[in-house]
């Protein structure tokens, strides 16, 4: 792929499942004067997904993709990643795990919004567990995606304390703030060295 200088934007594309709020930041984030990428696309594993609703807004290109075949799947994202010039994949709640095939196609341009400060908590009901576990802190994690679950290389992270009174809703709702300030962040960094 050939280094990307100048004026030429990035061309990302978002994979989500479900709300997008992140989605929606980095949207956000991209109409800024100094922002350097653009979204090109918006690729949903649910056609009912509610982010889908800011691809219109915004007027992004959307893909939904049906996983009743995941290698048939798969097959229909590389395509339109590739017809789309597609330089980046930012995962934002995007609820299907991809296969060693298709990270290795897109090596170390997939990078993912996690909510726990990993290594710790991998997988779901992060929130949850954290605060059964009596942790004092909680956060999130951007990290790029390799063939492990949660495991690739650690971008940025932030603590959010976890308050005695907390719930897995009331933490989640904290941490998703925090989130949005970090993910594009995190992507600003990404892209200087992409
Ligand atoms: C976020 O908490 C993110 O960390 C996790 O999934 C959630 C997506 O939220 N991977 P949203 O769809 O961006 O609102």
């Amino acid at each position: 792929m050939p280094k990307l200088i100048g004026i030429n934007k990035i061309n990302i594309a978002v994979f989500i499942s479900g709300s997008g709020s992140n989605f929606k930041n980095l949207i956000s984030y991209s109409f800024k004067k100094k922002s350097n990428y653009k979204i090109q696309l918006v690729i949903s594993s649910k056609a009912t997904a509610k982010g889908l609703k800011y691809a219109k807004k915004f007027k992004i290109k959307k893909k939904i993709i049906s996983y009743l075949n995941k290698e048939k799947a798969e097959k229909d994202i590389l395509l339109a990643l590739r017809k789309n010039k597609i330089n980046l994949v930012c995962l934002a709640g995007f609820m299907k795990i991809l296969s060693k095939n298709f990270i290795k196609k897109f090596k170390g341009k997939i990078i993912n919004i996690h909510p726990s400060l990993l290594p710790k908590y991998k997988g779901l009901n992060t929130h949850q567990r954290a605060i059964n576990n009596k942790e004092k802190y909680a956060g999130c994690t951007v990290h790029y995606v390799n063939s492990r679950l949660d495991s690739g290389k650690i971008i940025l992270q932030k603590k959010v304390k976890i308050l005695k009174t907390d719930t897995s809703i009331t933490l989640k709702k904290r941490i998703l703030k925090k989130e949005h300030i970090l993910y594009p962040k995190a992507l600003k960094k990404v892209l200087i060295n992409l």
